[in-house]
C-alpha cells in the first residue's frame, strides 16, 4: 500500500508531530541558503513527482515544485484539462499509467472523490493538494507557523471565522488529533456538518461552533479566515450578506489576545473577509504561513517517498 497523504485524519498524533519536527529541522538547515539551491542532503534524488491541477494555484504549485527540487527530485506540472482525463480517460486508468512514470502524484481535485479514486488505483503515493472537502498540506504549514509564533498547538485557542469550508475541515482534523481549542465562528448556514460533529464528539475534541464572530474570537491566540467564495462555491449576494459580519478588521481582531496572530491560507480578498490593515498589520503571519508550505510539504514528500 503506497504511503498516501490524503487527509490529516488518516494520521495519528505521533506521525503528524514527527512530520512537523522534520519540517522545522529542514527549514533551519536551509537558513541563508538561496531558494533555488538544493538542501545539504538531497534524499529524493532520482525521484519524480507529477502534479495534476483541476483548479488554479499559485502557492501549492510553486511550493511543491521548489520543495521537491530542494530535496533533489524532479517535478512536472500537469493541467487536467490538457490531459486525456479531460477527454474522458478514467481516473483509474490515469492512476495506473502515471504510476508507471513517476514516484508520486499530487492532485488538486475539484471533487474529493477524484482524489480517493486516484489513490485507490495508484501504486505510488498520492498527495491531496486541495479538494472541495479538505486542504491538509495547508494545515501542516499552518500548524508549523502557529507553533513557530506561539508554541505548541495543544496550548492555543484558535478562532476560525467565516465559512466552515475545506480549509476549516482540515483544521478540525488537526486540532482533533494534535489538541488545542478550535472555535468556529460561522453563520448557522455555513457551520459544521453532521459527520464533522460526529467525528468531533467521537474524539472528545475541544472544537465547537458559535454564530457570533465576537464570541469566537475573544481571547484567541490565533485568528484565521478564508475566502467567502471558495473555488467550488457558486458566488452569490446571499453568501456575501451572510458572511459580511465575519470580516476580520481591527475592531474584531481587538477582541483576540493582544499578541494573537492572524493567518489566512491565501489568496485573500482584501476588503471582503479581511481588511488591508489586518493583512499588512503587525499581527499578520500570512507570508510566513505561505513560506511554510515549502517546509511542511517537504516533510510530507519525505513521509510519502521514503
Ligand atoms: N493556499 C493555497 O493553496 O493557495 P493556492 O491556491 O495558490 O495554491
Ligand atoms: N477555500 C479556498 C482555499 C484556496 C486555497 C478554496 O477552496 O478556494
Amino acid at each position: 500500500m503506497p504511503k498516501h497523504f490524503l487527509d490529516i485524519d488518516a494520521f495519528n498524533k505521533d506521525s503528524l508531530e514527527s512530520m512537523l519536527q522534520q519540517a522545522k529541522a529542514m527549514k533551519s538547515a536551509r537558513h541563508n541558503l538561496p531558494k533555488g539551491t538544493p538542501d545539504p542532503l538531497t534524499p529524493l534524488r532520482g525521484k519524480a513527482l507529477a502534479m495534476i491541477f483541476e483548479r488554479p494555484s499559485t502557492r501549492t504549485r510553486v511550493s511543491f515544485e521548489i520543495g521537491m527540487r530542494q530535496l533533489g527530485g524532479e517535478v512536472m506540472m500537469l493541467s487536467a484539462s490538457e490531459m486525456q482525463l479531460g477527454r474522458s480517460e478514467t481516473i483509474a486508468d490515469t492512476a495506473r499509467v502515471m504510476s508507471r512514470y513517476v514516484d508520486a502524484i499530487m492532485i488538486r481535485a475539484a471533487d474529493h472523490a477524484t482524489l480517493t479514486e486516484l489513490a485507490a488505483h495508484a501504486t505510488v503515493p498520492v498527495i491531496n493538494g486541495l479538494t472541495n472537502k479538505t486542504h491538509p498540506c495547508q494545515i501542516m504549514a499552518d500548524v508549523l507557523t502557529l507553533e513557530e509564533h506561539k508554541g505548541p498547538l495543544a496550548q492555543q485557542k484558535v478562532a476560525w471565522i467565516g465559512d466552515c469550508n475545506n480549509v476549516a475541515a482540515s483544521w478540525i482534523h488537526a486540532v482533533g488529533i494534535l489538541g488545542g481549542e478550535l472555535v468556529l465562528g460561522c453563520p448557522p448556514e455555513l457551520g459544521l456538518s453532521e459527520p464533522q460533529l460526529t467525528w468531533i464528539k467521537a474524539r472528545n475534541a475541544n472544537i465547537h461552533h458559535v454564530t457570533s464572530p465576537q464570541e469566537a474570537i475573544r481571547g484567541a491566540d490565533c485568528v484565521i479566515t478564508d475566502a467567502w467564495v471558495s473555488m467550488h462555491n457558486v458566488d452569490s449576494e446571499n453568501r456575501h450578506n451572510l458572511l459580511s459580519p465575519y470580516q476580520i478588521n481591527s475592531k474584531l481582531m481587538a477582541l483576540a489576545k493582544p499578541d494573537a496572530i492572524f493567518m489566512h491560507c491565501l489568496p485573500a480578498h482584501r476588503g471582503e473577509e479581511v481588511t488591508d490593515e489586518i493583512m499588512d498589520g503587525a499581527q499578520s503571519a500570512v507570508f510566513d504561513e505561505a513560506e511554510n508550505r515549502v517546509h511542511a510539504q517537504k516533510a510530507v514528500l519525505l513521509h510519502c517517498l521514503s
